[in-house]
């Protein structure tokens, strides 16, 4: 069978299952299968696929078949236009994650050249790295609660020649660092405990670890604001994602903290995504 005639019937089986992106997904596991990029697919869409590489694509469909991220099964998610490996020990990074490293791009120009920062629960190392990658001045310091997620993390800093400028170190939450740090940054789990069940298989795949955060999902939010101002500099900033509804109460939460100059920002669907704050 050729390269379109694969890519029509997987995306009709995919459809059929409902999955939301049946096309791309067929895409982009074909286009890992055969270790080629997909808008070769619109220059030779009559090229064969060989058997083996046939057989390995049928075992992944039916792996995405059955929910598994489709990131999972490449063992590969861009971020930052920067290819990461993931696995089942790590959220995939999302590309809403952006609006993170953006904010934290923009506080930069305040701060001094060569930045001390922290990120709390680097998961596959996405934003750390992508922050190493744009102020190559910067000195990070990530932490995880997971050693397998530190683990990928690392593997991710050397492909991309930052693991030099970047400190991991297994703990919670600040308990591996010593402050204080021109700037925190977290992407912390967000999602309420009792949501977990509605949740689409394929999120249900990651790590709960990295998903769930208490009965508002604001557990860890609170105690990184609580916190923080240890291990920031007067006048530092604490940069955090969140989840949508959650802007008001974490507003709140800062200025009892007391945060000044709280900023909320939203993702490029509309949703408040992240809340930022300068420590006294
Ligand atoms: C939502 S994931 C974010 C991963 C990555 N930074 C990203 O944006 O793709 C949250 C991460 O926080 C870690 N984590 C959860 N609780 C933690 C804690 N108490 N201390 C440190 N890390 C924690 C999880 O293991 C997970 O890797």
């Amino acid at each position: 069978m050729n390269i379109r005639g694969l890519i029509d019937r997987t995306t009709r089986t995919f459809a059929q299952e409902g999955l939301p992106t049946p096309r791309l997904d067929a895409e982009v596991l074909l286009a890992a299968c055969l270790q080629t990029d997909r808008s070769e697919f619109y220059i030779h869409p009559e090229r064969e696929v060989p058997p083996d590489r046939r057989r390995r694509f049928a075992r992944w469909v039916g792996r995405r078949r059955r929910g598994q991220p489709v990131a999972y099964i490449t063992g590969e998610k861009e971020f930052w236009s920067l290819p990461l490996a993931v696995g089942p020990q790590v959220l995939v990074p999302r590309p809403e994650t952006e609006i993170l490293v953006e904010e934290v791009l923009r506080l930069a120009s305040s701060l001094p050249a060569d930045p001390r920062i922290l990120e709390v629960g680097v998961g596959s190392g996405a934003v750390s790295i992508a922050l190493a990658t744009e102020l190559p001045r910067a000195r990070i310091a990530a932490t995880d609660i997971s050693p397998d997620a530190l683990a990928l993390a690392r593997v991710n800093a050397r492909r991309h020649g930052v693991d030099g400028r970047i400190a991991l170190m297994a703990g919670d939450l600040f308990e591996p660092v010593r402050g204080p740090f021109d700037l925190v940054v977290s992407n912390p789990p967000y999602i309420p405990e009792g949501s977990y069940d509605g949740l689409p298989v394929e999120v249900r795949c990651e790590p709960r670890l990295a998903l769930l955060a208490g009965p508002d999902g604001t557990d860890v939010h609170r105690r990184l604001i609580a916190d923080g101002g240890r291990y920031l500099k007067a006048g530092g900033w604490l940069c955090l994602e969140m989840g949508e509804g959650q802007g008001g109460r974490l507003t709140a939460a800062l200025e009892k903290a007391g945060y000044t100059d709280i900023v909320r920002r939203k993702d490029y669907g509309g949703r408040e995504r992240v809340i930022r704050a300068r420590w006294r």
